[in-house]
């Protein structure tokens, strides 16, 4: 049978696994997807790193413009990354009539509506399995799977440069920038690492797979993302004392009247499976009306991982590209005419159990000051420790863990504890997800 010709866009690790696996696993790959997948055209800047990974009988080009408008080329496959070139040469495949499959989160989390929306007026995919938790197939979950469910939230550790950051800060107590400098020297940290580090990557994912399960646009600039940056090993043992783990989490839940679309370090259960995710592994999970919690798990990043999931996307655009494109899944899981206009909601208006760390001068009335400011903000303490005082210290840690609470009420209350004569410094907060509905 006539094989299906690829065009290939950037030929780096990702690029290299996506060749190895399409080779190694050829017979299979194509009794799936019911005739040959053929990487033929390669472009890239580097030629000779691209002749040792692609071999013979690949034509390669400096030029990615060739690719995307070569008449043989069926489906173009996007590795560069970032938003510009890639921006153009992605919306340039879709104008020449091109499948598209993309790993590049950031392209979509910021674009995807003018990208989705061409796309669709031209009646082609573009697939991006790979650009969410690597080889996880999250994506197809979300938007097939479980297409029964009113999907309630869900929550994903879907960077892990951060999780093995935190992973090595529990179990060596080493401050965050000692374990940076490590993560970097073993190559799981980017020599800039601001995009992982501060929860940027994990925002561009956590907005599509927002998108995806509540059928709301793509709205990257609407998700609030904090990272690893500030966080103190002190933070991970005073979790763990009072039975919780900090991992960065990427949350989006749908509530009465909007959406909460959020990145930040989280103190989440220990006992719980997610909290048990370590070392560079991914894991989301999904919160739906019928099926209750379900949990995928699996490499989020990797040559051979994320090839496996362009993999799969050109196996699906194998199948589906001579149909009619109305009967093709839909881009954002919703048909495009039903997306639904839920604001994604200020973070003032997050609703989160809180942890709350404060170092306060050791005397009569200090912890009496501070919960009556909780109780006048209608919070509710959930649990606490105080660190006992060294001899002759005058000072000491509390360490206050709340029920769930209006963000707006805890930043006010955190506000009027910070003014307080007893209360030295700043307070430490952090959010806190039980997980459990
Ligand atoms: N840099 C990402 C991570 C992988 O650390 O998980 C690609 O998104």
């Amino acid at each position: 049978m006539k094989p299906i010709n690829v065009g290939l866009l950037g030929i780096g690790t990702v690029g290299g696994g996506t060749f190895t696996v399409l080779k190694r696993n050829e017979e299979e790959i194509t009794r799936r997807a019911g005739r040959p997948i053929r990487i033929t055209r390669v472009a890239d800047r580097d030629l000779e790193l691209a002749r040792r990974v692609a071999g013979d009988g690949v034509a390669l080009t400096d030029d990615a413009f060739a690719v995307v408008s070569d008449p043989d080329i069926d489906i173009v496959i996007e590795l560069i990354g970032g938003y510009t070139v890639a921006k153009e040469l992605v919306l340039q495949a879709i104008d020449n009539g091109k499948h598209v499959v993309t790993a590049n989160k950031a392209l979509l989390a910021v674009h995807g509506t003018e990208i989705f929306e061409a796309a669709q007026k031209k009646g082609v995919m573009v697939a991006f399995e790979a650009a969410v938790a690597g080889g996880i197939p999250i994506i197809k979950a979300l938007r097939e799977g479980l297409s029964a469910n009113r999907i309630d939230w869900l929550a994903g550790i879907i960077n892990g440069t951060t999780n093995y950051i935190l992973s090595e800060m529990r179990d060596k107590g080493l401050p965050f920038a000692d374990v940076l400098k490590e993560a970097q020297a073993l190559g799981y940290a980017e020599a800039d690492p601001t995009t992982d580090i501060g929860g940027f990557d994990a925002a561009h994912k956590a907005t599509l797979m927002a998108s995806i399960a509540f059928g709301i646009p793509v709205q990257f600039d609407k998700c609030h993302v904090e990272g690893l940056v500030g966080l103190e090993s002190v933070d991970i043992r005073y979790a763990e004392r009072l039975g919780y783990r900090i991992k960065l989490l990427g949350i989006a839940r749908r509530r009465e009247h909007g959406v909460e679309l959020r990145v930040h370090p989280t103190l989440v259960p220990a006992k719980s499976l997610i909290a048990n995710v370590e070392g560079p592994m991914n894991a989301v999970l999904v919160h739906g009306d019928a099926v209750g919690p379900t949990l995928y798990y699996g490499q989020g990043a990797g040559a051979e991982p994320t090839g496996s999931a362009v993999i799969a996307d050109l196996v699906d655009v194998t199948r589906l590209h001579t149909a009619d494109p109305e009967h093709r899944v839909p881009h954002l899981a919703f048909q495009p005419d039903q997306m639904a206009d839920q604001p994604v909601l200020p973070i003032e208006e997050a609703e989160t159990a809180c942890y709350l760390r404060m170092r306060v001068a050791d005397q009569p009335g200090a912890l009496a000051d501070i919960t009556r400011i909780l109780a006048d903000n209608q919070i509710s303490i959930d649990a606490m420790l105080q660190r006992e005082p060294d001899e002759g210290e005058d000072q000491t840690d509390i360490i206050i863990l709340t029920h769930r609470s209006i963000e707006g009420r805890i930043n006010d209350a955190v506000l009027k504890i910070e003014q307080l004569p007893v209360v030295v410094g700043k307070l430490t907060r952090l959010r806190l997800e039980d997980l459990d509905k």
